[in-house]
């Protein structure tokens, strides 16, 4: 057994904590003994060195850049495989075979109708809510449509409540997005695919679809939902994480996800991404927000720009914006932006703040030009990365039920405060 040596120079004393092995990475030091042997705690805010579960689901190297769900790579996945194949993927630990897809595809589509009298909910929202509330709303209010699945135990029923959210998700966030604009909501249409019926219920006239939704739309999207469907331990995994361990129902612990992913500093960045890019306005005024970003009294941050894990590149930047220079003239991408974007990335990436920092573009660099090009509005962005996400929460959610060694998630702290007796 492998193990290291703390030594507390106050007492003299040391105490052996064994080394745990993962079949790629870093091995870990483990700390569930050390209070009941030392009376130590240790100290981590932002949980910048700390572990939380043992997963097999994602792999993430971010010294190399390296993405992988149930060990196939980012890239493969993103050229070879849609959304739907990797969302099996994710649920079961296998891409499907051609059967295995239809079914699944079959059912996904079924499922994506929402209980009716949830139709009620979408209008107790003021016109103009943030769709990202709605969706934290809506998601949270499907725990009382569907409270049998708080009961379960089963493997089995654990995957029908997965399908259920996944498929419903789409549905949800078009509702979301058309109630916003007081316009009349569209429902799913069975003879459309996941990807290309969210486009659908987003674009749609009552009567019909007026306007035509291009292969190529299609397959851009599908590829945003692969590179955004799961990313292990994140914030608003580790969100969804901290609510199932309390056994929460977990349809409030996804609702728990998505507020956490709205933040700017998290997914919510998409959005605000393309509000810099709008408010630095021309290529002339890059450099004065690089000096912004860069002064230590200003708390001004470059979006898009930084990564808790990766330090040398974002492997899903690097795909998107490959993506984004093969689609630019066929999707018509705003050249504007996209100039004022070229200019951050080169003036950021030869400039020692960042460098020195490890500052590179991130996945909501690139993705909110995509969308906009997709003519998906801006309040949406976050939006697409929850439908994408939702798969990587639901099965983060899945394994953490059956891990027999997970707890309450319940840090310590270092108390500051006064005793007062
Ligand atoms: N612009 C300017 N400086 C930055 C940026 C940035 N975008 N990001 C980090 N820094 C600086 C910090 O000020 C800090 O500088 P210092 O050492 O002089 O104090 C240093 O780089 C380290 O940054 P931390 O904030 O400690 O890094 P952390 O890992 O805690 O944060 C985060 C990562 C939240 C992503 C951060 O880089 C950030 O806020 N980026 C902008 C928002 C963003 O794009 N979020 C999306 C992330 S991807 C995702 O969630 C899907």
């Amino acid at each position: 057994m492998a193990t290291v040596t703390l030594t507390n120079n106050i007492t003299g004393k040391s105490y052996e904590l064994e080394l745990l092995a993962p079949s790629k990475g870093s091995a870990l030091i483990d700390v569930r003994t050390l209070y009941a042997k030392t009376g130590l705690f240790t100290y981590d805010p932002g949980f910048t060195s700390t572990a939380s579960c043992s997963s097999n689901i994602t792999y993430i190297d971010g010294e190399a850049g390296e993405l992988r769900y149930r060990g196939y790579s980012i890239e493969y996945l993103a050229k070879n495989h849609s959304y739907i194949e990797v969302c099996h993927l994710l649920l079961t630990g296998a891409l499907p075979s051609p059967s295995q897809f239809k079914e699944f595809d079959a059912e996904l589509r079924k499922r994506a109708f929402i209980p009716q009298s949830m139709v009620k909910l979408f209008h107790a929202f003021p016109d103009g809510s943030h769709p990202m509330s709605n969706m934290a709303s809506a998601v949270a209010a499907l725990a009382s449509f569907h409270y049998e699945h708080l009961e379960m135990q089963e493997s089995q029923d654990f995957q029908i409540m997965a399908r259920r959210l996944i498929a419903k998700m789409p549905t949800l966030a078009a509702f979301s997005y058309r109630h916003s604009l007081n316009i009349p909501l569209i429902y799913p249409d069975l003879d459309r695919s996941f990807t290309e019926n969210f486009l659908y219920m987003m674009r749609a006239y009552p009567t019909g679809p007026r306007e035509e939704i291009r292969p190529i739309e299609i397959a851009a999207l599908d590829t945003i939902f692969t590179l955004h469907a799961d990313h292990e331990q994140n914030a608003s995994t580790s969100t969804v994480r901290a609510v199932g361990s309390t056994g929460a129902h977990p349809y409030v612990a996804i609702s728990a996800g998505i507020s956490a992913l709205w933040g700017p500093a998290h997914g919510g960045a998409n959005e605000a991404v393309i509000a810099q890019l709008i408010d630095i306005g021309s290529i002339d005024n890059v450099d004065a927000y690089i000096a912004r970003a860069k002064d230590p009294k200003d708390d001004f941050k470059l979006m898009g720009f930084g990564h808790r894990v990766y330090k040398n590149f974002d492997p899903r930047a690097k795909l998107l914006k490959n993506l984004l220079d093969e689609l630019k003239e066929e999707l018509g991408v705003d050249n504007n932006l996209l100039k004022i974007a070229q200019k951050i990335e080169s003036v950021a990436l030869s400039d020692p703040y960042f460098i020195e920092r490890k500052l590179y573009p991130n996945i909501d660099f690139y993705s909110g030009l995509i969308l906009i090009a997709l003519k998906i509005p801006r309040p949406m962005f976050t939006v697409i990365f929850t439908i994408g996400r939702t798969v990587g929460w639901i099965t983060q959610w899945i394994e953490q039920k059956m891990d027999t060694e997970q707890k309450i998630a319940r840090p310590r702290q270092r108390y500051t405060g006064p005793i007062i007796d």
